[in-house]
């Protein structure tokens, strides 16, 4: 009977050591597809505001990307527990102390992790009782909920059927019950919305009540990933309106008609139509194919740009890619790619092309073409999309942007103007 156990021990061993050799090796793209549909562990924004997405013991930061080794980042995961998941993760929110503050919360099994930029703080790991007293071990779910989303600056755990709401400052826990809720095996606060993950969808729910408003649950890879093939019943145009993915690039033609890029796909609003339509950039811009880094419009041709090289299309029913493109941007526009947006304000004949923080100007009517002026912006670290049309000019960073008169008053700037949803306010999506 021993050696039984022992050699049943042993294979056991030789499987799982199977199984991880698997896990890690030549199958680690293929088991860390995230649009495959996955389902996630645990979510939550890192003390920039990035989303970080846990599966198993990998870990997908911000919206696309590969997935890397949860431990790379918080290495202390690994030493206290050979679980290889996250059960629950939050960023705290809690204005009055500042040891907590903005700090991410990693709870495993009994335990859990406090972190400051991937630095784990002293004395911790510690267990939950000790530091959220009267919340249970093996938590599904976690997100933080300040005020006024909910009534005081709280947590909501998640563990079976049970939802916690507990009180940061008082320690008080509320035992609540969302009966109108899938259970959750992760959730995460974006944009002070709140989000239920379950298997591979998710539901949008009110903190308070746990309540469901509207159409879910959806797809996560639909809004929260960036896939170059969605599932077969994904809608293309709400999806694309929706998604809380930054755009790539987005411009308006002479026509005013706007066009707005994300992966493999765009949104295209015509003008005097608030109709919006989504196509795929292969099907449009077969040359381009997909992923463009930035687009601008002039004289009837989109100038489309992607790594160091630029396409330029004649606007039209199809569109027209020119003769002799795709060619290097920095023969076109005498600068070195890859850059971040450009943009070209109605008749002008200026393009501004933003790297970094580095907004250069050139001028289109030159030849050669060159950078005739440079400047900074000191408001924005980093610009995903850009585009100017009468109204001025809109920078998107990540879902939201920003308003301008003029570029001069980009440059100028030192104060961040109101932000506004890019779902919302160019797209419609008010959820
Ligand atoms: C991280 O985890 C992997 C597999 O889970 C392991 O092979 C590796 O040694 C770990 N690295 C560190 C720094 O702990
Ligand atoms: C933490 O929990 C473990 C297991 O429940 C227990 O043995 C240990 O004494 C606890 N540690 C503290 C500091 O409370
Ligand atoms: C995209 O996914 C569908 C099913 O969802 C599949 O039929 C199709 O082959 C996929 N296309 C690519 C290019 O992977
Ligand atoms: C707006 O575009 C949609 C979709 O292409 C079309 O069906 C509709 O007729 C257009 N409306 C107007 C007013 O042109």
């Amino acid at each position: 009977m021993k050696l039984l156990v022992h050699i049943l021990c042993l294979c056991l061993a030789l499987a799982l050591a199977w199984a991880h050799h698997l896990g890690n090796g030549g199958h680690r793209s293929a088991a860390h597809d995230r649009c495959e549909g996955l389902e996630m562990d645990a979510v939550a924004v890192n003390e920039e505001g990035i989303p970080y997405f846990f599966n198993g013991d990998h870990l997908f930061k911000g919206f696309h990307g590969k997935a890397e080794l949860s431990n790379e980042s918080f290495s202390e995961l690994d030493d206290h527990h050979h679980l290889g998941h996250v059960d629950a993760a939050f960023r705290m929110h809690y204005e009055d102390s500042p040891s907590d503050h903005d700090h991410m919360f990693f709870f495993l099994d009994h335990k859990v992790f406090s972190y400051y930029q991937h630095k784990l703080e002293d004395g911790y790991p510690k267990n939950i009782s000790e530091v959220f007293p009267g919340i249970p071990d093996h938590l599904d779910a976690a997100v933080e909920c300040p005020k006024p989303e909910c009534d005081e600056d709280s947590v909501i755990f998640f563990k079976k059927d049970n939802i916690y709401h507990y009180n940061v400052k008082t320690k008080a826990v509320d035992e609540k019950e969302f009966s109108s809720m899938p259970k959750c095996t992760s959730a995460f606060r974006f944009m002070e919305h709140y989000y239920c993950f379950h298997g591979h969808l998710f539901s949008k729910f009110d903190p308070k009540t746990g309540e469901v408003h509207g159409r879910y649950p959806k797809e996560a890879r639909d809004y929260f990933m960036r896939c170059s093939n969605f599932s077969a019943e994904s809608d293309h145009v709400e999806r694309e309106r929706c998604s809380r993915v930054h755009l790539d690039a987005i411009t308006s033609d002479n026509a005013g008609n706007m066009y707005a890029f994300r992966g493999h796909h765009f949104l295209r609003k015509d003008e005097g139509n608030d109709t919006l339509k989504a196509d795929t950039i292969e099907n449009a811009f077969k040359e381009l194919h997909s992923e463009v880094d930035a687009v601008f419009s002039y004289e009837n041709h989109l100038y489309m740009i992607k790594d160091d090289q630029i396409f330029v299309y004649k606007v039209g029913e199809p569109h027209t890619h020119l003769d002799g493109y795709p060619k290097p941007l920095k023969e076109e526009l005498g600068i070195e790619g890859p850059i971040d947006t450009a943009f070209v304000c109605e008749s002008h004949h200026v393009a501004h092309i933003i790297k970094g923080q580095n907004i250069y100007e050139v001028d289109l009517k030159a030849s050669p073409r060159s950078v005739i002026n440079e400047h900074q912006i000191s408001l924005f670290k980093k610009v995903d999309a850009a585009m100017c049309n009468s109204g001025g000019v809109k920078v998107i960073v990540g879902n939201h942007f920003y308003h301008f008169d003029s570029p001069i008053l980009l440059v100028a700037g030192k104060a961040l103007p109101e932000q506004h949803k890019v779902s919302l306010w160019l797209f419609g999506c008010d959820h």
